[in-house]
């Protein structure tokens, strides 16, 4: 039987500490799918097309990694592809709580499927997309904590300097 997990999220932007949970989960999983959140309530700097154009730029060589959107509830997603598992990345105790929450939340939904929580590489765990998007907004660089066209397109998206867009979490 073929092991797919779902790793879902807003990757608003890519970081390099996701890139590195999905190059972790597409080693131990057969297949691992980018769930990219259609719908997030937060205003999204990166559009959808961009959030899953930049994923399946960036993991063009790994044939096992899928990049995909979702919208509505989570386990309805991960059942409807069939999957047992979410893959979730942990970086501190401060994710902790609120990845507690919606593990137990989502299985109370639907009991078939569990969630699984990946730690980064070290040098990932401060990073989060909303951090980079500050410090890219205000000019700051971030290379080596992003993917290079992610670094390249908050230059453009910033490029005449001030905030092109909102504020999202992780
Ligand atoms: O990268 P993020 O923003 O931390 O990802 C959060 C995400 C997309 C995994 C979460 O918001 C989610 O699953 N949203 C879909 C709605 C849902 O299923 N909610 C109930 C579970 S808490």
């Amino acid at each position: 039987m073929s092991r797919l997990a779902v790793y879902p999220g807003s990757f608003d932007p890519l970081t390099n500490g996701h890139v590195d949970i999905i190059t972790r989960g597409a080693r131990l999983f057969d297949r691992i799918v980018v769930a990219v959140l259609v719908n997030a309530q937060k205003a999204p700097l990166f559009t959808m097309d961009e959030r899953v154009a930049i994923a399946r730029q960036v993991f063009q060589d790994h044939p096992n990694v899928e990049v995909d959107t979702f919208d509505g509830l989570l386990v309805d997603y991960v059942e409807r592809r069939q999957a047992p598992v979410i893959v979730r990345g942990l970086r501190a105790v401060s994710d902790f709580e609120v990845e507690f929450q919606m593990a137990l939340m989502n299985q109370r939904l639907n009991g078939r499927i569990d969630t699984i929580f990946m730690m980064p590489a070290e040098q990932y765990t401060y990073i989060s997309s909303r951090m980079i998007k500050e410090v890219a907004s205000l000019g700051g660089t971030v290379h080596g904590l992003v993917p290079d066209i992610v670094e390249q397109k908050l230059r453009e998206k910033f490029a005449g300097g001030g905030r092109a867009g909102g504020r999202g979490q992780s």
